[in-house]
């Protein structure tokens, strides 16, 4: 027996990383390079990508425009803590496309973008909490590792923190509802006005579309009581459509965070939203009282936004998210036939860019929907489809300008035999 050209490093990751990995996917296998919609492991295994570097390669891998890009600055020096022309130009390219941009602030992740936003929320309002939804990623700040994925749900408004290390005292900052639940929400924001600074939420939240009427809901009851509305595109930014989630459902929020697509595949992310919210983060407008302190060594690198530039160039072109949408909708489509023809119960969710399955019998609207489903079967899957050269994360497909019909074609063979594994 041959033993796998990988395993060396691997076991080398295993010494000197905790687990094994950079903390975000599974250390058994590592990416050498990607083209296109696809990527190739350190063995040379070929994988149709859906991936995508967790989301930010919506064009695919190694684009020849993006490159260029990147590598022209790259030759001028990258990084200058300074303002420069490719970070404001990417600025004014936000400002033209997100509906409710009216400035922007650079950070170099949404974790940190999430971070504050939040506070600029509170800044804004003088106040102290803020709601959030079961389910909900937000990054990873103490603040939003609560109830991102509860094993055991407590009861609603109370938060169960993800994490060890979160302070105690943080739990009376965090509200919970759930997700598609307008009541809830609702009765939340009205009970707690007076020390709730703002409402935030994925509008895709992780693969669960809001229910109709639920976005417009938040945004009326949140304005009817003087609570921030607050949308976290980190994923959605520039996916569901150029302006994003907030073009794509039609609601417009407060403020934005956006990541991923923007940074072009470098790091890069973005709070964007009314000016007179975003004031805060200057001095000059506000006094030393609402003032948000927020600096980054890296915010507005030169080397991102240029290749974050060079993506939303890309994007704009007539016809490439009708291309995205089609391709998305045909796969969601082969997959639920699939899994129909062969009497498994599961719901195809999500929206053509992003989406997966859940091995439930019933729709799926929150998280506990979520967690109804069969994650085992799904674990099962997810590893039956990487023997078959098809790379996904652990519970969503993203989508890519750079899948090819032979890509689709690759995946509906690798699900049909897959499916058939999974039911004998
Ligand atoms: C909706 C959402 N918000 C925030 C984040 C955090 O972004 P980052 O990993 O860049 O910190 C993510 C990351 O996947 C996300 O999906």
């Amino acid at each position: 027996m041959t033993s796998d050209p990988q395993s060396g490093i691997i076991e080398r990751a295993k010494r000197v990383l905790p687990g094994g990995t950079f903390g975000n996917f599974p250390g058994d296998i590592v990416i050498r390079e990607g083209r296109g919609g696809r990527v190739w492991d350190e063995s040379g295994k070929e994988y149709v990508d859906f991936l995508l570097g967790s989301g930010p390669m919506l064009v695919g891998h190694a684009h020849p425009e993006v490159t260029a890009a990147a590598q022209a600055r790259i030759a001028d020096g990258t990084t200058f803590f300074a303002n420069n022309r490719y970070g404001i130009e990417l600025a004014e390219a936000i400002v033209a496309a997100v509906p409710c941009a009216e400035q922007v602030r650079f950070v170099s992740t949404g974790s940190e973008a999430d971070l504050y936003a939040m506070r600029a929320a509170r800044a804004f309002t003088r106040r102290d909490k803020i709601l959030k939804f079961e389910g909900g990623y937000h990054g990873m700040s103490d603040y939003s590792l609560m109830s991102l994925a509860p094993k055991r749900p407590g009861n609603f408004p109370q938060p169960v923190p993800d994490s060890a290390g979160i302070p105690r005292s943080l739990r009376d900052e965090i509200l919970i509802a759930p997700f598609n639940d307008l009541q809830v929400a609702a009765s939340l924001v009205r009970e707690h006005r007076q020390e709730l600074a703002g409402v935030i939420l994925e509008p895709l939240q992780r693969i669960i579309p809001p229910a109709p009427g639920f976005l417009e809901g938040l945004r009326r009851i949140t304005a009817e009581n003087g609570v921030l509305l607050m949308f976290d595109e980190v994923v959605t930014g520039f996916r569901l459509a150029y302006g994003g989630a907030q073009e794509y459902y039609g609601v417009v929020p407060d403020l934005c965070t956006l990541g991923k697509v923007i940074g072009g595949g470098f790091p890069l992310a973005a709070i964007a939203g009314r000016a007179d919210i975003m004031a805060h983060f200057d001095r000059g407008a506000v006094g030393d009282d609402g003032f948000m302190m927020q600096v980054g060594t890296l915010s507005g690198n030169p080397v991102a936004a240029a290749a974050g530039l060079a993506t939303l160039a890309i994007l704009q072109r007539p016809g490439a998210y009708e291309r995205l949408f089609a391709t998305g909708r045909e796969l969601m489509r082969t997959l639920a036939e699939l899994l129909q023809r062969n009497r498994i119960a599961a719901q195809v969710t999500g929206e053509p860019p992003l989406f997966d399955v859940v091995f439930s019998p019933e729709p799926v609207r929150d998280y506990r929907g979520t967690l109804r489903g069969d994650a085992g079967m799904l674990r099962r899957f997810n590893a039956l489809l990487r023997e078959r050269g098809v790379l996904k994360g652990e519970q969503k497909y993203y989508v890519s300008l750079a899948h090819t019909p032979e890509d689709v074609r690759h995946t509906r063979d690798s699900w049909d035999s897959a499916i058939k594994a999974l039911a004998t």
